[in-house]
């Protein structure tokens, strides 16, 4: 398959990533079925693009005609079968659940058309976990965006021993052509390249928070105006979600066993409670209602 052969995407999941990935592929000119099980989540997510659209023309970053072509070709819907069964690429954005993302790479495998390219956006769950699952392991790989997705330029592509050079060039040009600049990883590794990196920030700063050396406001503070970072590492895992970041890391110490992988206890708390970040309303931040 080509890229020009791409004309339906289908993006599982209506979250936090799933929304925006959608959204996006409809503006760059793909007709997109978002699929969801959670019917108020569907809701929130045609909500969001309901006012996006027209703000971006507000902005003078779409016309009038882009975003209504945008609408037109966008679809929210809670069945796999029909959102799937003429997808010509599939983005899987489900929760972080390795379980649940086996049962829907077996049902995406059999309904989805035997050319569609299956893709996971997990962050940290590599697509060999999930292949084997399927009768075209060639055709699958991690495709995984950055947080807001509409606007995070990078793209990790995730050639797994299964992956085609096929499957992960077209998945390359399919992030251009969605306006990104992906990276390509030639084999599977924890945390890929991003979440690697970005852990080693996090977990120092959680350790200086934890040691009660400066308050999540000071360390971010610094981190932006010393670093040159967009935001710092609290006011980050506010916006990717606390929860997300318990199971990064307790992924990891599952992995391997080094109780440095372990998440801080102030993680632990947050997870516990429910301070999740901004979509609990309050994280290390409070964001009221
Ligand atoms: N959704 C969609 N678009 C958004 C947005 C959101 N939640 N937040 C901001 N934007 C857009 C705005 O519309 C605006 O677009 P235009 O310039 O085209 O008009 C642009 O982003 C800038 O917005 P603002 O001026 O309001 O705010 P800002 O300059 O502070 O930028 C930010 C906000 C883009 C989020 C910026 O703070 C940033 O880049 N932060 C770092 C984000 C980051 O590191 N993401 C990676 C997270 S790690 C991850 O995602 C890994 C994982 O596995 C979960």
């Amino acid at each position: 398959m080509k890229i020009d052969d791409i004309r339906k995407v289908c993006v599982v999941g209506a979250g936090n990533m799933g929304h925006q990935i959608s959204i996006l592929a409809a503006i760059r000119g793909y007709r997109v079925s978002c699929v969801d099980v959670n019917e108020k989540q569907l809701q929130k997510a045609r909500g969001f693009a309901e006012k996006y659209l027209p703000g971006r023309v507000a902005k003078k970053k779409l016309t009038e005609d882009q975003a209504r072509q945008a609408w037109d070709n966008l679809e929210f819907n809670t069945d796999l079968k029909k959102a799937a069964g003429d997808a010509d690429f599939v983005i899987e954005a489900a929760t972080e659940n390795l379980e649940l993302k086996r049962k829907i790479f077996e049902k995406l495998d059999q309904v989805a058309p035997p050319h569609a390219v299956l893709a996971t956006n997990s962050s940290f769950i590599v697509s060999s976990m999930v292949a084997d699952v399927t009768s075209r392991p060639g055709k699958v790989c991690n495709m995984h965006f950055f947080n807001p997705a509409l606007v995070m330029k990078c793209v990790e592509v995730v050639k797994g021993p299964h992956t085609s050079e096929e499957t992960a060039a077209l998945a390359m040009e399919l992030a251009r052509s969605l306006n990104k600049e992906p990276v390509e990883l030639q084999k599977e590794i924890y945390g890929f390249l991003v979440n690697r990196i970005l852990s080693a920030i996090n977990n120092e700063a959680l350790y200086l928070l934890d040691q009660g050396v400066a308050s999540a406001q000071d360390i971010d503070s610094a981190v932006v105006n010393a670093l040159g970072h967009p935001m710092g590492p609290f006011k980050l895992q506010d916006l990717t979600g606390i929860d997300l970041t318990y199971h990064v890391m307790m992924e990891r110490y599952r992995e391997t066993g080094d109780p440095a992988d372990k998440p801080s206890p102030t993680v632990v708390e947050k997870y516990v409670k429910k301070e999740w970040g901004q979509k609990t309303g309050k994280g290390f931040y409070d964001y009221g209602k």
